[in-house]
């Protein structure tokens, strides 16, 4: 499916909001699956990635009851089977093109008492496995890959604890080993080199598990009392009010309003760059649900300034660069991102990919082995892009459409539902001139 998008001739204005935090929602299906008793989850997000999620769970033997609320939002009812009730999948678990699925499942499914198999898509296939088999099998997992990727098969293990340093700043590397230390023989503690997202954290805490943060080290204790079920909406995802945010801050005259968005300072590293660049950002109505911090963010446009992003700023907004490299064609001079090698193992290779459809538009980035620079302001314009498959690709060239020169057709852009389902109609509903096309 292709996605139509010409140049943006009124300004973004309007209220929204965007479906429910994509990492959270995971983790909402994960733990309450190992909770003992009911868990209520709201505003979940049904999107591609999650769904591969619940599926698996379903597979794992949880009951989990969908209320179809909309089509971006469903509250989920999960029957929690405690730590030890997880039963035999009947077939290999097919986690598609998630990464999260795959590595905090294995995390999860290296404690138990019978085999499985993770698999997924063929692009979820060529994603480094070894930065948690390696880790998990010092546990004493039992995981088989091929050539260090999926699909993983794991054997029934005991497992020891053991502390492990990460050489990256991975969410999903140490969640996956957080949650095998829910079923290892002592407490389990893990170093993180950066800030990475701390959603598997909270939730553990909120659950009544025993889990401190001593400086970069996080140590968790396998739980002695059973896992409190958990009753929590989620929050808006900030990784997709990214596309909105930045089509408002480069379409000029613009003023869009983004409610309930997830404000976890583990995640805010593209507001940070944007607000660096001159970017106009209010933060309002700010609440905590569930353990995590939501806020309206109000956007306006102003005029954007280079800028260099690096370090813990990279951690903090890993997802965002493909449509922080957007707002940067419209910098005038030199934006750098540097410390983004992981950016490279991402659903697809995000710096070589990204580069290589932006020039298609006019853009001019020089790439580095761990990030890029984008030469602004480029005079974008009319061209065919394509998504490569990656959800975050195709709404960045979206929203690089409505600053060309000319319609671009964005190929294969269906993919963005894998994160943001219902992502064209809410930005029709700001004005934007972006329409599917068959
Ligand atoms: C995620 C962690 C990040 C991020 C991904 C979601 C998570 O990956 O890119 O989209 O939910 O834990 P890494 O752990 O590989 O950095």
């Amino acid at each position: 499916m292709k996605l139509l998008v010409r140049p943006q001739k009124t300004p973004l204005r309007g209220t929204i909001s965007v479906p429910g935090d994509k990492s959270i929602s995971h983790r909402a299906i994960m733990l309450a699956a190992l909770a003992d008793g009911t868990s209520l989850i709201r505003n979940w997000l049904p999107a591609g990635d999650t769904i591969a999620t619940l599926e698996a769970f379903r597979a794992l033997g949880v009951p989990i009851l969908v209320d179809e609320k909309s089509p971006q939002a469903w509250d989920l009812q999960i029957e929690g089977r405690g730590l030890y009730g997880l039963q035999p999948p009947p077939a290999a678990l097919d986690c598609r093109n998630a990464g999260t699925c795959m590595r905090l499942l294995a995390g999860i499914l290296a404690g138990q008492s019978f085999a499985s198999v993770l698999d997924g898509s063929p692009q979820l296939r060529q994603r480094p496995m070894r930065r948690i088999t390696d880790p998990l099998s010092q546990m004493g997992a039992i995981i088989r890959a091929i050539d260090g990727k999926a699909p993983l098969t794991i054997e029934p293990a005991a497992l020891r604890a053991v502390d492990f340093e990460m050489r990256v700043a991975s969410a999903q590397v140490k969640s996956a080993l957080l949650l095998a230390g829910l079923y290892a023989d002592g407490p389990t503690s893990v170093c993180q080199p950066g800030p990475a997202r701390d959603h598997t954290e909270r939730m553990l805490q909120a659950m009544g598990v025993k889990i401190t943060t001593l400086g970069n080290w996080i140590t968790i204790q396998p739980p002695d009392v059973p896992l409190r079920p958990l009753d929590l909406t989620v929050p808006g995802d900030i990784s997709s009010a990214a596309f909105p945010l930045v089509a408002a801050a480069i379409v000029p005259h613009s003023e869009v309003t983004i409610t309930n968005v997830g404000y976890n300072q583990t995640r805010t590293g593209l507001l940070d760059a944007l607000q660096a660049m001159g970017a106009e950002i209010e933060v309002t109505d700010e609440r905590v649900t569930g353990g995590e911090t939501a806020v309206s963010l109000i956007i306006r446009f102003s005029e954007l300034h280079p800028t260099s992003v690096s370090g813990d700023t990279v951690v903090r907004g890993i997802d965002e660069f493909p449509i922080w490299a957007v707002a940067a064609t419209q910098a005038a001079g030199a934006s750098r991102v540097s410390d983004a090698a992981e950016l490279r193992v991402k659903e697809v290779d995000r710096i070589g990919v990204l580069a290589g459809e932006l020039r298609k538009l006019g853009a001019t980035i020089d790439e580095q082995p761990d990030g890029f620079t984008v030469h602004g302001p480029a005079r974008l314009y009319s061209a065919e892009v394509d998504s490569h498959d990656d959800h975050r690709l195709a709404m960045s060239l979206a929203v690089a459409g409505l600053v060309t020169h000319g319609p671009t057709l964005v190929h294969d852009a269906r993919c963005a539902a894998d994160s943001f389902p219902g992502f064209v109609t809410t930005m029709q509903q700001l004005g934007a001139s972006m329409a599917w096309h068959d």
